[in-house]
């Protein structure tokens, strides 16, 4: 996920979807059959805390109400701003472990890769029709993401991964979207192109368009930072990664940042590194953070960090026996991918032949 920087029309359009985000979840618990989910992550690294109170218990949480649910290991989506895919396999098996471990259950939920969905990219074909350049370049997601690069050139995926997104979501037509603030300009999109292909061509035989409008859900978590109090990001070496052991968990919050006050308080303002620390140990004991911290007083920052280890290491636990299993088994993990993709590839070859039909190439 990338910060970007927000002007006048974002701060609205993010209003809006919190708005019906809110909405939203009000009725997944009445109606769950009714929606679709459509999420997924880049495999670019191993998941972290973050992922995990993030969008991995959510995921876990729609699926067990009910809620039809696709997960896309994005794939193409390394290659938009680097030279090379890295250990791409180890890494999309490592986040398919992941999942697994926290609950996603694949005969409930399907897991795919994009390289492995034909039908999926063909639909980039048609829907890069539907938009312009200038469209594309004005997407504040990209350009922050190519700002992150540091001066290397926009690549043709980078500016048009967005259109290739909405083929993740569209392929399945999926109406709900699991994700954080960033991703809001790539849902709008994705709206726009459904739309401008109701418009264009209209509709294969049913009397409804091919696709429909598809809403992001905000994950309602706060965001967590890295041990220091910054972004989490590997490069720095403040992340605690699903992966990881309890020692190496305790290891990691021994060496946290904190500050000289041994009167523990939550401001998350002022003492951003404490704070955050309280966070995580409130979200493992679903606990308001300043109640914790009203508790800890002037036992300082060893007492602090006593109990996110503890907290940390409590609410991991079942995940790391249920990894630690998985990986001894990667076959099942391979044979999950496979099954998924099968899944996906029949879904979206059905969407596809809708679309030679509306756009009268079905031959
Ligand atoms: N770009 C998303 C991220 O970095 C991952 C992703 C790929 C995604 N395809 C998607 C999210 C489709 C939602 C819908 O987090």
């Amino acid at each position: 996920m990338t910060d970007t920087p927000t002007t006048g029309d974002q701060s609205a359009s993010l209003e809006r979807t919190v708005a019906r985000s809110h909405q939203i979840n009000a009725e997944l618990a009445k109606n769950p059959s009714a929606f679709r989910v459509l999420t997924g992550d880049r495999p670019t690294g191993d998941l972290h805390i973050g992922h995990y109170f993030g969008s991995l218990s959510n995921r876990v949480r729609l699926q067990n109400l009910g809620v039809d649910t696709v997960l896309v290991v994005a794939d193409y989506q390394v290659i938009t701003d680097r030279d090379g895919v890295g250990p791409i396999k180890d890494r999309v098996y490592s986040l398919v472990t992941d999942y697994l471990a926290a609950g996603i259950d694949p005969e409930k939920t399907v897991i795919f890769t994009h390289s492995a969905i034909p039908a999926l990219n063909q639909l980039m074909l048609p829907f890069l029709s539907l938009v312009t350049d200038a469209e594309l370049r004005r997407n504040p997601t990209v350009k922050a993401e190519l700002e992150d690069t540091e001066g290397r050139p926009m690549s043709g995926l980078l500016l048009t991964y967005p259109v290739h997104q909405a083929a993740d979501i569209l392929f399945c037509k999926a109406n709900l979207v699991p994700v954080g603030k960033d991703q809001i300009p790539h849902i709008e999109m994705c709206r726009v192109v459904a739309r401008r292909f109701d418009e264009r061509y209209g509709r294969a035989e049913a009397d409804r368009p091919v696709f429909p409008p598809a809403d992001a859900l905000l994950s309602e978590a706060a965001m967590i930072l890295g041990t220091d109090g910054t972004k989490m990001s590997k490069s720095k070496g403040n992340v605690i990664e699903l992966k990881m052991t309890a020692d190496e968990t305790a290891k990691a919050l021994k060496k946290a940042v904190t500050d000289s006050d041994r009167h523990i308080t939550y401001d998350p303002v002022n003492r951003p590194e404490v704070s955050n620390l309280l966070a995580i140990a409130g979200l493992c004991l679903g606990q308001d953070p300043a109640q914790i911290a009203e508790e800890i007083g002037d036992g300082g920052a060893g007492a602090l960090k006593k109990v996110v280890t503890e907290a940390l290491n409590e609410t991991l636990a079942e995940h790391r026996t249920r990894r630690g299993e998985l990986v001894a088994d990667p076959g099942y993990v391979a044979s999950v991918l496979q099954r998924g993709n099968a899944h996906a590839n029949e879904i979206a070859e059905a969407t596809l032949a809708e679309v030679r039909t509306a756009m009268k190439m079905a031959y």
